[in-house]
């Protein structure tokens, strides 16, 4: 069965990005002597889904970020709407996220990466994610956008790693208790 696997950062109050969608406060914390883990993650992944909003960040970095094929979902993008020079990299889809998931499996994908706040709440509403890695950046940012928000159940995690960097970033791993 394909899984689901979210590698994100969070500010300690709980935001990955400002209202308006900035992540400065999480660039600036990055430290690139430190190794967080993201280049071994995501050796181990197939492919990311990823939520229309991060993928509209994503576009404004100087340069495409990612390594691996890229699906988008959005019910208001196209194909059209994905850059000439990425329509080799990134895919569209207004699947549901089991459909999505169930098609990426007939395809081989084993280990997708699930990216975008939206996003992971409704993968997580489907119970289609298998595990975390919770990066948490010293700052308190007030308001912005939510990792985690509503449910209709509880869901519980098992910790199953946690360390410290030197400069002040708190990383967790958890496991999806199924
Ligand atoms: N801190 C970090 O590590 C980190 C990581 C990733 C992203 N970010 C930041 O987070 C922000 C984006 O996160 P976000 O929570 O606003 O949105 P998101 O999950 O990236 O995108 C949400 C959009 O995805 C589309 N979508 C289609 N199917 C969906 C589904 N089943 N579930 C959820 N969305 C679906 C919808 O677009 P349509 O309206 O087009 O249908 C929805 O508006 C960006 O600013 C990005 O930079 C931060």
């Amino acid at each position: 069965m394909v899984t689901g696997h979210v590698f994100i950062a969070t500010s300690l109050d709980g935001f990955i990005a400002k209202p308006d969608g900035d992540i400065e406060w999480l660039i600036s914390r990055d430290d690139p002597n430190e190794d967080h883990g993201y280049n071994d993650f995501i050796k181990t992944i197939d492919g990311i889904i990823m939520g229309r909003r991060t993928f509209e960040k994503a576009l404004t970095f100087d340069s495409w970020f990612y390594t691996v094929p890229v699906i988008v979902l959005s019910k208001t993008l196209s194909e059209s709407d994905v850059p000439e020079h990425l329509r080799n990299k990134v895919q569209v889809s207004n699947l549901s996220p089991r459909n999505l998931m169930s098609q990426l499996e007939k395809g081989g994908w084993k280990r997708v990466y699930i990216d975008g706040g939206q996003t992971i709440q409704s993968f997580l509403r489907e119970n289609l994610i298998t595990d975390l890695v919770i990066t948490t950046v010293p700052v308190l940012i007030g308001e912005g956008l939510r990792l985690f928000g509503s449910l209709t159940d509880d869901i519980s995690l098992i910790l199953t790693k946690t360390r410290a960097f030197p400069s002040g970033l708190v990383q967790s791993e958890y496991k999806v208790c199924k």
